[in-house]
């Protein structure tokens, strides 16, 4: 007798059970789109599961990131939405949007989903079911605030989650730009035009004198014979610690180290070197990637007095996409929130898709992004990425229910839809 498959799986009360709901399609309203309306952004005001589903026909398979922040079920109750359901309820929420999600991302695509302990580890084996385990790729820890709250009972948490999947193993980790994670140890040489590495000479001290320790202290030499110590601000040389990287190639590379040989750090053999880059790494602090307080503020430039209360930071959403896309790529994020993820892809040349049941669309999403797209908008990343405006998007609602029921009952066509409308795809 053949033996009933076990697997190990997360149930809930419905699992298994969930409504089908009916197709609906996307109707664009002119009155809110703005700017150059060939760019193929879009803003959804709308539930993302029939959203999500309206946007599979044009584009399964073709979305390169997928950054999500969900109501993380705290039990509270926000101004702009709810972020209390039962259990079960939650996890059927997020099951049916994860599947079409997986769907819709290309097969070198990542989804990024913000979390923290309420849901987080049910979330991961969500994942593991939809996404499969083998495509679990990090579980970034985000510092989200900068100091203790001290109305805390007990711990003071400090920390949320971003959990990352891939579609496939076709999917590329993009490695950083030092200056991103290690700002102190990278500079830009514009003549060159590529990022070094810097290597700073030790401390000072007696013991650092070549005098004391010459077996520490070697020139470096031109090809053309030349030698040079590096020599600090003062006057005294600096110590240099060989290794057959320290080879100066090209008289290029000697002028400048000529040029630049009464400073404390001396900077070398980087000439040869592609950009310095390194992976990223999992934990993502405050200082780099911002807080929740920076966020907040970012949000009170579009709408002074009705403050969103959890709009994530634009410089975590920033390292999101720089890990996970390059230009023209396309980004989704069916919580829009206040849009920070539309507003920092847009910046970062990215395309983008937004959705975002609430009103908030309207007071927040709309005003946000026009003033991103008019240049207006001066906070967030808008300085380091040098935006200056541009670009544009199209403001969608979800047409009525496709079906209807007559006076006597039966199923007819919503007679408000016209044929263009039907026609949509
Ligand atoms: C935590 S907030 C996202 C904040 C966002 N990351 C930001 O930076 O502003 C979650 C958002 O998801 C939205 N949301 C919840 N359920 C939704 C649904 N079914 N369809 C669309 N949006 C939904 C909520 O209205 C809320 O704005």
């Amino acid at each position: 007798m053949a033996q009933k498959l076990q697997k190990l799986e997360l149930t809930w009360i419905g699992k298994g059970n969930e409504p089908r709901h009916e197709p609906r399609i996307l109707i664009e309203d002119p009155s809110k789109s703005c700017g150059d309306l060939h760019t193929g952004n879009m803003l959804i005001q709308g539930d993302n599961l029939l959203a999500l589903k309206a946007l599979e026909q044009n584009y399964s398979g073709k979305i390169k990131c997928i950054a999500i922040d969900p109501p993380y079920n705290t039990g509270s109750a926000f101004e702009h939405y709810d972020d209390g359901k039962e259990h079960s309820i939650w996890l059927e929420l997020m099951s049916s949007r994860l599947k079409v999600l997986h769907r819709l991302l290309s097969d070198d695509g990542s989804i990024w989903i913000a979390i923290d302990d309420n849901e987080a580890h049910y979330l991961k084996i969500l994942l593991d079911e939809i996404f499969g385990r083998s495509n679990f790729v990090a579980s970034v820890i985000w510092e989200k605030a900068y100091s203790e709250r001290m109305d805390a009972k007990g711990f003071s948490t400090s920390h949320d989650y971003i959990l990352v999947y891939r579609k496939t193993d076709k999917q590329k980790v993009n490695q950083l730009l030092k200056e991103q994670n290690e700002r102190q140890f990278t500079f830009f040489d514009e003549k060159m035009g590529k990022y070094y590495r810097r290597r700073s000479l030790r401390k000072e001290g007696s013991e650092s004198l070549r005098s004391d320790r010459p077996s520490m202290w070697y020139e470096i030499e031109a090809p053309d014979g030349t030698k040079i110590f590096p020599y600090k601000p003062d006057g005294a040389e600096g110590r240099w610690r060989w290794n057959k990287e320290n080879v100066i190639t090209n008289k290029e590379s000697l002028e400048f180290i000529l040029k630049e040989k009464n400073r404390w750090e001396i900077y070398v053999k980087q000439y040869l070197e592609e950009e310095a880059t390194r992976p990223p790494n999992t934990l993502w602090k405050q200082e780099e990637v911002g807080h929740n307080h920076e966020a907040k503020e970012e949000v009170k430039a579009f709408n002074k007095t009705d403050i969103f209360a959890t709009p994530k930071p634009e410089r975590l959403i920033q390292k999101i996409l720089s890990i996970a896309t390059k230009e023209n790529d396309i980004v989704l994020d069916s919580f829009l929130g206040s849009g920070t993820t539309a507003a920092v892809a847009q910046k970062m040349k990215r395309k983008w898709i937004g959705i975002e049941v609430g009103e908030h669309a309207i007071t927040h999403c709309l005003p946000r992004l026009q003033k991103v797209v008019s240049g207006e908008d001066k906070g967030g990343i808008t300085e380091s990425v040098n935006w200056q405006g541009g670009g544009g998007f199209k403001f969608y609602t979800l047409a009525p229910s496709l079906i209807q029921k007559d006076n006597y009952g039966s199923e007819i066509i919503n007679p408000t839809l016209n044929p263009n409308m039907l026609a949509t795809k």
